[in-house]
């Protein structure tokens, strides 16, 4: 009884020093230093279980497809270059100011699965930059993203550069990714232009089921861009954009 009112006693006061320690003010939460080395440990192994679980449970769906690839490194450019950077590109200001730093993602491709690839891109990451994709785009839209990350580990700077410029018009970031932002008109011109562009690809690929399918679901992803310039989603990635530029 005596040893079970001491361990009671004991539970109260670590749990009252660690609201004094939350309230004293003396963590340094700023992001210009990194977290020490057991909050480090434990945030990150907390992290990595939490992907790995949650992404277990994912369908991958057909990822080896040349045009899913080209929509991804478009969307790749605007939604994640900033601040991952890419092959031959540093991270721009805003990514080289994080804490915890946003990982070069060649080498996260590497030793992460398709679905862990996904699932971080979708939901994002508590308390870090990582933002949770799927809050403004399709899951098909994503999965175009993660079949161009898997090839990020064989990709240099000039095969990078090669695959944007093979790549004009396709993935809803596909035309003018460097200027289209900032515009309304430009960014409806860019959803037209490729909408007009893949149909111009389909009779090439129609033989291929894997394609058309993945054909109908970038489409599908489009569908939800297309509709009116003042749908939930316009505005959200013009806002994104102007951050990112
Ligand atoms: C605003 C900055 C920012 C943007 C934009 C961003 N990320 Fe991230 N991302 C981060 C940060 C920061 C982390 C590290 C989080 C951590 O340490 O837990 C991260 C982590 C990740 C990881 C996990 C990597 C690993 O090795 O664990 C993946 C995958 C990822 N991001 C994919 C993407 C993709 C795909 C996009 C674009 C669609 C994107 N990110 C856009 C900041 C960003």
């Amino acid at each position: 009884m005596k040893t079970i009112t001491m361990l009671l006693a004991a539970i109260a006061i670590g749990v009252l020093a660690a609201i004094g320690f939350a309230y004293s003010g003396l963590y340094d939460v700023s992001a210009s230093s990194p977290h020490g080395g057991f909050v480090n440990w434990l945030l990150s192994t907390t992290s990595h279980a939490s992907v790995e679980r949650r992404a277990s449970e994912i369908d991958v769906p057909n990822l080896d497809d040349e045009e899913l690839a080209l929509a991804g490194v478009n969307d790749f450019a605007g939604m994640c270059a900033g601040c991952h950077g890419a092959p031959g590109q540093e991270p721009e200001a805003m990514g080289q100011g994080l804490n915890p730093p946003a990982p070069d993602l060649a080498e996260s491709a590497a030793h992460m699965t398709p679905a862990e690839l996904f699932w971080v891109t979708k939901n994002g990451i508590k308390m870090t930059g990582m933002p949770a994709w799927g809050a403004t785009h399709e899951d098909a839209a994503l999965w175009s993203v993660v079949a161009f990350m898997t090839g990020l580990p064989e990709l240099d700077a000039d095969g990078y550069q090669r695959l944007l410029t093979s790549a004009e018009g396709f993935g809803h970031h596909g035309v003018e990714v460097d200027e289209s932002g900032h515009d309304h008109g430009d960014a409806e011109v860019a959803s037209g232009a490729h909408a007009h562009d893949q149909d111009d690809h389909q009779p090439a690929q129609s033989g291929d089921e894997s394609t058309s399918e993945s054909d109908s679901h970038d489409h599908s992803a489009h569908s939800h861009d297309d509709p009116a310039p003042n749908t939930n989603n316009e505005p959200q990635e013009d806002g994104h954009d102007d951050h990112v530029h």
